[in-house]
């Protein structure tokens, strides 16, 4: 009979080759790393969207978690990986509950988990809604100039839904050199047109500042239109308020109908994305039977691959990466790290030898 016998250097009972650590990142210390880097931010998902595209990422489709006894609400799981010199894997958590705004905090909240390349571990657990508003704003400025730079650029910007996703959007494209002459509010809830105003007055930006009485009079007005509701079914079908061919930032994915996304010139993220979750780009491809009135990704635009007719309005819709999410969260996590103000958990990880 073999026996096991115990060796003079005991492997099972040596310290651990690397000792896994665990951070908490506030969202505290997520938006000082962010605040006022507008254009460095851009880059970062300038960057990992390309990286994306190029196939340097895994970026399944989102899991939703919906509740039968809270239908308006869900809670989201965007797990993704990331190769290049980010090479981190991790997953956003989000939820959306629309009806916080009435309790006076956002709709959405989330923490973003950080996996090691190579162990797998989970080595940071990060405030997430902040990063989640960031990424999409960044990649709203990275589209409006691409985009913009097909037609007119625009000076009359309209914001259709006046919560924080929109205010983000607002400060993006005003840290990345936009400005404009007039900006638009159309909102149902006088409560977010009047906040909204209050963030445009105190950001200082230049223009005229006007509250729209009606979607038509917002949309009519504007030669950049940023929808940004909680809308879940389409609720603009009017193909003439869009007779001047505005740019068209679709964030919100479910308020065109399938008659204005197929008049349109489109282009989003990620195709497979987009065509999922009932948004108006699925709702389209169900109607039309195909996908051809898909330009295409605003990758193929960036690259020169497709021409963008003028004669038509300019929609961009993002589903939304998770990919973007964490080059973000890995982003904030090397700056808090540099700055020496990680705030690691003592023992988080707590069962390291597999012999005990
Ligand atoms: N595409 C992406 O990558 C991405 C990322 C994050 C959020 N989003 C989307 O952005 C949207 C806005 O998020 P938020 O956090 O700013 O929400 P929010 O609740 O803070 O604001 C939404 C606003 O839209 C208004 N609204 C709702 N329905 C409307 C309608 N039919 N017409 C006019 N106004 C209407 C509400 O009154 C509210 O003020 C959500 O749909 C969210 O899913 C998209």
């Amino acid at each position: 009979m073999t026996r096991i016998q115990p060796a003079a250097t005991n492997f099972p009972m040596s310290e651990p080759a690397i000792t896994p650590t665990f951070a908490v990142i506030s969202g505290a210390q997520v938006q000082h790393v962010l605040r006022g880097r507008e254009n460095q931010v851009v880059e970062v998902i300038d960057d990992a969207y390309r990286l994306h595209c190029f196939g340097g990422s895994v970026n399944p489709l989102p899991c939703f978690l919906r509740l039968p006894d809270r239908p308006s609400s869900r809670i989201s799981a965007l797990p993704a990986s990331i190769s290049g010199q980010m090479r981190v894997d991790g997953l956003k958590w989000i939820s959306s509950f629309p009806g916080n705004v009435a309790a006076d905090i956002p709709r959405a909240s989330a923490v973003l988990i950080l996996n090691n390349h190579d162990t797998g571990y989970p080595f940071a657990c990060m405030e997430g809604s902040i990063i989640s508003a960031t990424r999409t704003a960044a990649l709203a400025a990275l589209a409006a100039e691409w985009l913009g730079c097909a037609r007119l650029r625009p000076t009359r910007i309209g914001f259709f839904g006046a919560g924080l996703i929109a205010r983000y959007i607002h400060t993006y494209l005003i840290g990345t050199g936009w400005s404009f002459d007039e900006t638009g509010v159309y909102d149902l809830s006088a409560d977010s047109v009047a906040g909204f105003r209050g963030y445009l007055e105190r950001s200082g930006a230049a223009g005229r500042i006007t509250g729209h009485d009606s979607a038509e009079q917002l949309i009519r007005a504007s030669d950049l239109v940023v929808f940004a509701t909680v809308a879940t079914t389409p609720h603009i079908s009017d193909l003439s308020w869009f007779e001047h061919n505005p740019l068209v930032l679709h964030m919100s994915l479910r308020d065109l109908a399938p008659e204005v996304v197929l008049a349109s010139v489109n282009i989003v993220d990620d195709v497979e994305h987009c065509l999922t979750a009932n948004t108006s780009m699925s709702l389209a491809e169900r109607v039309a039977g195909n996908r051809e009135f898909l330009c295409g990704t605003l990758d193929d635009v960036m690259d020169g691959r497709v021409a963008l007719p003028m004669d038509r309005p300019l929609v961009f819709s993002p589903f939304g990466l998770g990919v973007l999410d964490l080059a973000l969260g890995k982003y904030v996590y090397d700056e808090v790290a540099r700055n020496g103000e990680l705030r690691l958990v003592d023992d988080f990880f707590h069962e390291l030898r597999r012999y005990g």
